[in-house]
């Protein structure tokens, strides 16, 4: 019973759940395995690095994390939600709801300004204007960006476009945020300091973050870096 009690509470802390998550890719006859079963458990608030040689499914294992795409075999528990048992309806919905995502080129949307683009996910959700207005200029202030609301990405540094990606992903304030090589198109002042911001969000507002990096500095700093090697995942630093 005590044993049982120590599994619930572990539970409640934890964020996901990758279980033998497999992907292979076909191409014509040939059958590429990237994945070849990834077990990870993700507590809430961690701050994990994932790392590897170019080409070993980095991207494809954070897709999988992020609903993005579906398994060849395996799953991923968000709570105890076997999220690819959604139809990609309600998977998108999830998606937008839960998952927070920043990739290596910012996918901003150029036509739009900052303010727009961080209110994107919230008006996506059903959120009001007003209130979609206030989250995303609020967040816009936490990444450094005040008086930068009404730029469009091409009036903004590379750094700064980032930052608004950043603000973006943690609109609809996100379970989880998963990063690809956030800062790999950034020169090495900009990539700190985005660095530094998002240890802060992970250290002050509890958000737990999943980025996949080739810096050795950010690995260095994360609580848990994941290797993957020959697609299985290996850990590095941390237990
Ligand atoms: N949609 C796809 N179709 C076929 N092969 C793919 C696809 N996406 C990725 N791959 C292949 O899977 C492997 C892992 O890719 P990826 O996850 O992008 O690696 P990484 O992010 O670690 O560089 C690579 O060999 C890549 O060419
Ligand atoms: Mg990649």
């Amino acid at each position: 019973m005590v044993q049982r009690e120590n599994n619930l509470a572990n539970e409640d802390n934890v964020c996901l759940k990758a279980v033998e998550l497999r992907k292979s890719y076909i191409s014509g006859k040939e059958e590429l395995q990237v994945l070849k079963g990834i077990d990870l458990t993700v507590e809430v608030g961690e701050f994990i690095t994932i790392v590897g040689a170019s080409g070993v499914g980095k991207t494809t294992l954070l897709n999988l994390l992020g609903t993005l795409d579906r398994p060849t075999s395996g799953t991923v528990f968000y709570k105890d939600q076997d999220v690819f048992k959604l139809n990609d309806r309600d998977l998108a919905r999830f998606r937008n709801r839960e998952i927070g995502f920043i990739f290596q080129f910012h996918h901003l949307l150029p036509e739009f300004t900052a303010i727009e683009n961080v209110m994107m996910p919230t008006l996506i959700a059903g959120m009001n204007k007003e209130q979609s207005f206030k989250i995303a200029k609020g967040l816009l202030q936490i990444v450094g960006l005040d008086g930068r609301e009404h730029h469009k990405p091409a009036e903004l540094s590379g750094g700064e476009q980032q930052r608004v990606a950043v603000a973006r992903a943690l609109a609809n304030n996100p379970k989880v945020i998963l990063a690809d090589e956030p800062t790999g198109n950034l020169d090495r002042k900009s990539g700190e300091a985005i660095h530094d911001m998002i240890f802060r969000l992970n250290r002050e507002m509890k958000q737990t973050f999943i980025i996949v990096t080739h810096n050795e500095n950010l690995a260095q700093r994360s609580d848990r870096v994941i290797g993957l090697i020959d697609g299985k995942a290996e850990i590095l630093k941390g237990d």
